[in-house]
């Protein structure tokens, strides 16, 4: 794990059309809620933080989409703030699908990435949207972008809430991002640790002694994938 401030990566070359991503550094000075205190360390970005970002972020993509009818496809389950948040600040029509894809599953190499829900609209010849909430290796978003390109949609555009550059993996970026962030475990706003946290309103540093204690024995299906998030 990296020491607070580091900073991380730059994110691939910069669009002159749009103000790079807030780059967070450790959120010091925000007090963690008392109900949390013990499980999370610090407050990363705040809730107020996160809803101007995504203002800013939907008239972004606002500009990019006008005149078209887009497609959001959302990958399940972490998006569920982050896409709620985003498309009601969205005016433009827009039909929303979800897939379901995740590092679990019946005789899997931990690590593989298996289809848990496909799409159910078509998108063939559309403008497709694809949200996640955080890219981190970049498997996830370099899987599900090739499963897409295949269905022909008119282009595809990506939007992750977090981007935790210093962990990629594949060489893939995103084309719209909230926020920069260092390589910490984080939780909250639909990010989770074994299925726990997702309903913290701010992103949160999950304290270390929560990923290392047995917490990790209750749920081992997500232990691989949800730890592998604090390796540097
Ligand atoms: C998390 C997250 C992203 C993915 C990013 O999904 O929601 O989809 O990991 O990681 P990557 O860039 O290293 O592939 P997870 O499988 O934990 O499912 P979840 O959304 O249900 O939490």
């Amino acid at each position: 794990m990296e020491p607070p401030g580091t900073p991380v990566c730059p994110a691939g070359p910069p669009n002159p059309m749009r103000a790079p991503a807030p780059q967070v550094h450790t959120g010091r000075g925000v007090r963690v809620p008392p109900r949390w205190r013990k499980e999370v360390e610090r407050v990363l970005i705040t809730d107020r933080q996160i809803a101007g970002r995504i203002r800013e972020m939907s008239r972004d993509i606002a500009r990019d989409y006008a005149g078209r009818e887009m497609v959001v496809v959302a990958l399940l389950t972490g998006t569920v703030m982050f896409l709620a948040d985003l498309i009601r600040n969205l005016s433009l029509p827009l039909r929303l699908d979800f897939m379901g894809v995740s590092s679990y599953g019946a005789g899997t190499e931990s690590g593989d990435l298996v289809f848990t829900k496909e799409l159910r609209l078509g998108v063939r010849g559309r403008d497709v949207l694809l949200v996640d909430d955080i890219l981190d290796t970049g498997k996830t978003l370099n899987r599900v972008l090739g499963k897409l390109r295949a269905l022909k949609p008119r282009r595809i555009k990506t939007c992750v809430l977090l981007n935790k550059a210093a962990r990629r993996v594949e060489a893939i970026e995103a084309d719209y991002v909230g926020f920069e962030i260092p390589d910490f475990f984080v939780v909250g706003y639909g990010l989770d640790f074994a299925e726990r946290y997702r309903n913290l309103p701010f992103v949160g540093v999950l304290h270390p002694h929560v990923y290392k204690s047995g917490c990790q024995r209750i749920i081992p299906v997500r232990r691989a994938k949800a730890g592998a998030r604090d390796k540097g």
